[in-house]
């Protein structure tokens, strides 16, 4: 992918993520750690790089703003999966309406963006995605969650 498009997805996503430090509790991912080396707070943000990116290459027709919305969103449980607690057993399960839940009452969502956001986990969840944004997230999360686990040091600012 050209230079000039990277830079433009990555501008896109920090105005989105800025928007959400500034007024919700988005900072707080930073203090939970997802998958190895990498928080939530990284996690989103490169789910949110690689479905744009793949709807870019494929040309699929999204909305791009609801696009990065909600796949900056879907984990915003903000809490430390990895802690023992009993309220957050089974969290693939749970995760999706804790987060989507959270980010409804700080952000207000679209039924576009609360659908991705419940649906992310699919096939876990059984229902899948309505939108084609729910289906790009799905997809990128899985691709990320896979990068983020098994090559070192990996992150959207050093991949092409
Ligand atoms: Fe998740
Ligand atoms: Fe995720």
């Amino acid at each position: 992918m050209k230079m000039r498009k990277k830079e433009e997805f990555q501008k896109k996503i920090q105005a989105h993520v800025e928007h959400f430090e500034q007024n919700g509790r988005f900072f707080q991912q930073h203090n939970y750690p997802h998958h190895k080396h990498v928080s939530v707070h990284e996690h989103v943000r490169h789910v949110a790089y690689t479905a744009l990116k793949i709807a870019h290459s494929l040309k699929v027709k999204v909305d791009e703003d609801k696009l990065i919305r909600a796949a900056l969103l879907h984990d915003y449980y903000l809490y430390d999966w990895h802690d023992d607690e009993a309220w957050h057993k089974f969290h693939g399960f749970k995760h999706p309406r804790f987060a989507c839940d959270n980010a409804h009452r700080d952000f207000g969502l679209c039924e576009r963006e609360q659908d991705a956001i419940l649906k992310h986990m699919f096939p876990l969840t059984i229902k899948p995605p309505k939108h084609r944004e729910g289906w790009l997230i799905t997809l990128a999360d899985k691709i990320c969650a896979f990068k983020e686990c098994w090559i070192k040091n990996w992150s959207y600012e050093t991949t092409r």
